[in-house]
Formats: structure tokens, C-alpha cells, sequence
């Protein structure tokens, strides 16, 4: 953990006692720890035992103008490594499902990219109310890491679950959160996702049907694999996994103009976006009034952002396509490995209701010289199969 950065969130509940002795155990590992304290936490313990502790001044407030000059809640986000909260309150943990931003505690959560864990602690009927296990379930879906509670006799005299971890269990698992582990520990990988939208005039665009989901679900997978992952996504509507850096764009020039400056320091670059093929060639500066005539739109190439990433001197060392096609599937995706220089391209067929917005794809996946099919599965299931086979190869290259 040494040198490491945790922001410790502590709110309203008895076992924040607890929380005292965590930022010593951390400490005594080598963290830095930063404590945020909603107002809930200050009535149970002061501020002064954690700044004593943490050696760093508690932060209470989103609008203390003195510390928000010193450190700004955003600036704390960004700083943190892990985001632990320790305990968390059922109205913590319905705060954070809600995505509310009312306090700092709340409102770092929601901008920080490091990983995020809550270890709640409660009355027991208050965990196991229906509305809690609802708003824990929606958090893990998103990522979130649930670390206990354990069972046991609680505060209020009764027993049963909800009891916060002891210190020594929260610093091993976030210990474990810190470690980069996994097949792509150490490693950067560089992800397009979802489609593009190429603009006919300042209110209509061209583009096309993909959810994005492949790609964003490629994201959590190498992030999970312990990759530092950097996703540029077209316009789509889904969460950015948690850890992942995510970069917005709308056009294929766009997503290529985000790519360039990211490639160095990348070793794998994985191109799951629909880009367009194609843009109007100009785009209208006002909006395109009706006539009684059809209309016809002048289209012009756009650049491909796989083949011209692969051709770069500063190309990442594997470089991954995908293919989509309706018909000859794998014969069509070889041309494309080879025509774009890829070191793998995974092939699906598409149309017939097939793969975009589905939660199931099926995917060939092809190199010089292998192929592995990858049966129907859910696209999370797909996606973490994909990487271990991206890192396999990654790993072989050369070899
Ligand atoms: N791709 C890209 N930039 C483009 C077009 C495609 O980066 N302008 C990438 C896709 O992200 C994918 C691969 O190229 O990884 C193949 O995409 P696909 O649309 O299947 O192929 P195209 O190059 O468009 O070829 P075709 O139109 O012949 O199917």
C-alpha cells in the first residue's frame, strides 16, 4: 500500500469508532489517507480524532471555500486511489444508488474514477430491508465492492447481519483492490466503443445501431484484468465502468483526433467502435428546409481509425479490430486483419436482429495462424473471455 492514496469517506453510524483505528492500519501500511466525514459521522466522533490520525485536515464541508481552494472536491477525486467508505450508512449507501451529489462525500464518489468500496454497517432489519438490499444490489451492479457486513451482536443489543468488518479485514480487502493483479496488470490499453455520428446539419446526423455495450463491457474487463484502461465512446448511454477513463466524442474524426495523443504509453489498442464509413461532405451550417424535391447528400470517406492507429510508427504493440458482417464472415474478417494490419480481429455476423443492442453475441476470433470461437454468452461473459485471449496472445507475440 505504500505510498498509495485512499480516501477514507466515514459517515453517520456507531461503528465510526471503528474507522479511528482503520486510518492507523492503513497508515501503519503506508497509505496516505485522506478522511471525508458526512455531518451524520461528526456527531457520533470529531474531525480533530482523524485529522490527529491521518495527519491530514478532515474535509466536512462541499462549501468551505478555504479548503475547497487547498484541495477542490474534484481535485480529491482524482487524488484518490481507492475511494473507501467505512461505514456506510443505509442513507449513505441509498444516497450513493441515487446518484445524488449533496454532500462532499456524495459528490466525490460520483467524480472519482478509482475504485469504490462501502462496508456498511446497520441495525440489521435496516440491511435487510428491502429498500437497502435493493440499493446494494443496484451498487454491485455497478461496480461497486461491498466489503461485509459480517453477523453478529450489534450495537443496539440485537443480532443478526450488518456489523462494519473489523479494521484488519477492511484494510485486507482493500489491500487486495490496490494490488494490480490479473493477466493485464501493468499494462495500457487503449478501447473504442459504440457508434459515431456524422452530422448533415446542426440537427440531424448520420449514424448507426451500436449500443456500445461490447466495448464498455470489453472496458470493465480489461480494467478487472488489471489494465489501466482509457475508453473513447461515441454517443451512447451507458455508465462508464468503474476505473476506466473515459473520453466522449461524436464523429469519426473526432474519435480519431482522441485516439492519436493517447497511443503512446499504449500497449493494446482495441477497436470495438462502429465508426462511419462514410460523412456528408457539408454538413449544412443551418438547418436543411423541406422541399418538395428529393435530396441528395454528397458522402466522402472518412478515416479509419483502426488501419491508420496500425500503421503508425507508434502503433501499440497489439492491435485488436472487430469485424461485423452479414455474410462470409471469417473470410471477409481475414481480408480485414490482414488489408489493416491487425494482430487479431473478432469476427461476429451482424443484421437479422443480430448483435446491436442485444445482451448475447458469438464471436470468431482470428490471428495469423489460430482461431478460437467464442459461443454465445452474455456480451460481460464474452467480453472477459475476449481479453483473456487478448492477453494470451499479447503475451505470445514474438514467441
Ligand atoms: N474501423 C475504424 N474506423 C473506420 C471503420 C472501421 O476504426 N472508419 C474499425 C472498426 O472499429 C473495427 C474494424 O475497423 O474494429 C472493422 O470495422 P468494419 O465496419 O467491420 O469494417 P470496415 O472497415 O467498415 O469494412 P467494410 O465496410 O468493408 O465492412
Amino acid at each position: 500500500m505504500h505510498g498509495k492514496h485512499i480516501l477514507l469517506g466515514v459517515t453517520g453510524g456507531i461503528a465510526a469508532y471503528k474507522s479511528a483505528d482503520l486510518v492507523r492500519r492503513l497508515r501503519e501500511r503506508g497509505a496516505e489517507v485522506q478522511v471525508v466525514m458526512t455531518r451524520g459521522a461528526c456527531e457520533f466522533i470529531t474531525p480533530m480524532t482523524f485529522q490527529a490520525l491521518s495527519g491530514r485536515p478532515v474535509r466536512t464541508d462541499l462549501w468551505d471555500a478555504a479548503a475547497e481552494a487547498a484541495m477542490g472536491h474534484i481535485e480529491l477525486a482524482r487524488w484518490a486511489d481507492l475511494v473507501l467508505v467505512a461505514p456506510a450508512s443505509a442513507d449513505f449507501l441509498a444516497r450513493l444508488a441515487g446518484g445524488r451529489a449533496d454532500d462532499l462525500l456524495t459528490t466525490t464518489c460520483l467524480a472519482t474514477t478509482a475504485p469504490l468500496a462501502v462496508a456498511p454497517a446497520m441495525n440489521h432489519q435496516m440491511w435487510l430491508n428491502a429498500a437497502t438490499q435493493a440499493n446494494v444490489a443496484l451498487l454491485k451492479a455497478r461496480g461497486v465492492h461491498i466489503f461485509g457486513p459480517e453477523s453478529g451482536e450489534q450495537a443496539c443489543g440485537e443480532n443478526g447481519p450488518g456489523r462494519m468488518l473489523s479494521p484488519l479485514q477492511l484494510v485486507a480487502l482493500a489491500d487486495d483492490e490496490l494490488r494490480p493483479a490479473g493477466v493485464l496488470a501493468g499494462r495500457r490499453v487503449l478501447i473504442t466503443a459504440g457508434p459515431t455520428r456524422e452530422p448533415i446539419d446542426p440537427v440531424r446526423f448520420i449514424s448507426n445501431c451500436s449500443s456500445g455495450k461490447m466495448g464498455f463491457a470489453v472496458a470493465q474487463a480489461a480494467r478487472a484484468a488489471g489494465a489501466e484502461v482509457v475508453l473513447v465512446s461515441g454517443p451512447v448511454s451507458l455508465p462508464t465502468p468503474p476505473g476506466v477513463e473515459r473520453v466522449n466524442v461524436e464523429s469519426a474524426a473526432e474519435m480519431l483526433e482522441a485516439v492519436l495523443p493517447r497511443l503512446s504509453g499504449t500497449d493494446i489498442f482495441i477497436s470495438t467502435a462502429a465508426v462511419a464509413d462514410y460523412r456528408p461532405a457539408h454538413p449544412a451550417d443551418r438547418k436543411i428546409k423541406k422541399t418538395d424535391d428529393s435530396l441528395s447528400l454528397e458522402m466522402t470517406r472518412t478515416a479509419d481509425v483502426i488501419a491508420t492507429v496500425a500503421a503508425r510508427p507508434d502503433r501499440p504493440a497489439f492491435v485488436v479490430g472487430f469485424a461485423a458482417e452479414t455474410n462470409d464472415v471469417e473470410q471477409n474478417a481475414l481480408r480485414k486483419l490482414e488489408r489493416k494490419n491487425l494482430d487479431m480481429i473478432a469476427a461476429n455476423e451482424v443484421g437479422h436482429n443480430k448483435v446491436f443492442n442485444c445482451p448475447d453475441n458469438e464471436l470468431t476470433v482470428l490471428w495469423r495462424g489460430g482461431r478460437q470461437l467464442l459461443p454465445q454468452a452474455p456480451k460481460t461473459q464474452l467480453a472477459h473471455d475476449l481479453v483473456a485471449l487478448i492477453a494470451a496472445r499479447f503475451a505470445a507475440r514474438g514467441a
